[in-house]
């Protein structure tokens, strides 16, 4: 399997995958593509020889223009799978409907719950006493796909947003490698906009 991860900053999940990949019998991380030159996921892409790709947003230029190169890019690794690992940019549906189905990203909210920003200081100010993280396939939608797999943190009381988004980080570099593990051997996938895990 042919992994392809997008990247924008700190790339925590990217070596979580990597690693998870090291003997290559799932799968393989053929390429990381950031849209941030600095992004310190570059330098672990580096570290393991993983070859690297920057897609940097022109002054002015559209979201169609920009994903099109995106687009461009993504093909010449020729992915199975493309993960969205801390990508910060929103994709317009013509490029998600690319890839339906071949797809997925973290998100630091129990979906539905806090799509968007700031998740874990609006956990927070709801009162939540849980919170998590989820692994969706992407669909046009805005983190409204299909949840394959979540995990749960507690809320304490004194939590800033700082401690609550560590907690959560540790959880995503367990379950988000279990995810890409399950798509490789397609033992996942979706379906009529639906998660199937096992012919479940
Ligand atoms: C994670 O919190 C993920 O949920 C969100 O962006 C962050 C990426 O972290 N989408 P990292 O770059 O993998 O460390």
């Amino acid at each position: 399997c042919r992994i392809l991860v997008l990247i924008s900053g700190s790339g925590s999940n990217l070596q979580a995958i990597i690693d998870s990949c090291d003997d290559h019998l799932h799968g393989e991380v053929v390429g990381v593509i950031s849209n941030k030159p600095d992004a310190y996921g570059l330098i672990r892409a580096h570290n393991h020889e993983i070859d690297t790709s920057c897609v940097i947003a022109r002054k002015g230029e559209e979201r169609n223009e920009y994903d099109a190169r995106l687009k461009v890019a993504i093909d010449r690794y020729q992915p199975d799978l493309i993960v969205l690992a801390g990508f910060m940019r929103i994709l317009t549906p013509e490029l998600v409907n690319a890839y339906l189905g071949k797809m997925v990203n973290i998100h630091p909210s129990l979906l539905p719950k806090y799509p968007g920003l700031d998740t874990h200081q609006r956990a927070i100010d709801a009162g939540d006493n849980e919170h998590g993280a989820s692994v969706h396939f992407v669909i046009p939608e805005l983190d409204a796909g299909p949840i394959a797999l979540q995990a749960k943190v507690p809320v304490y009381r004194e939590d800033t947003a700082e401690d609550l988004a560590q907690r959560v980080h540790q959880q995503e570099h367990a379950i988000y490698p279990m995810v890409v593990k399950w798509i490789c051997q397609k033992r996942l996938i979706m379906k009529n906009g639906q998660c199937y895990l096992d012919g479940e």
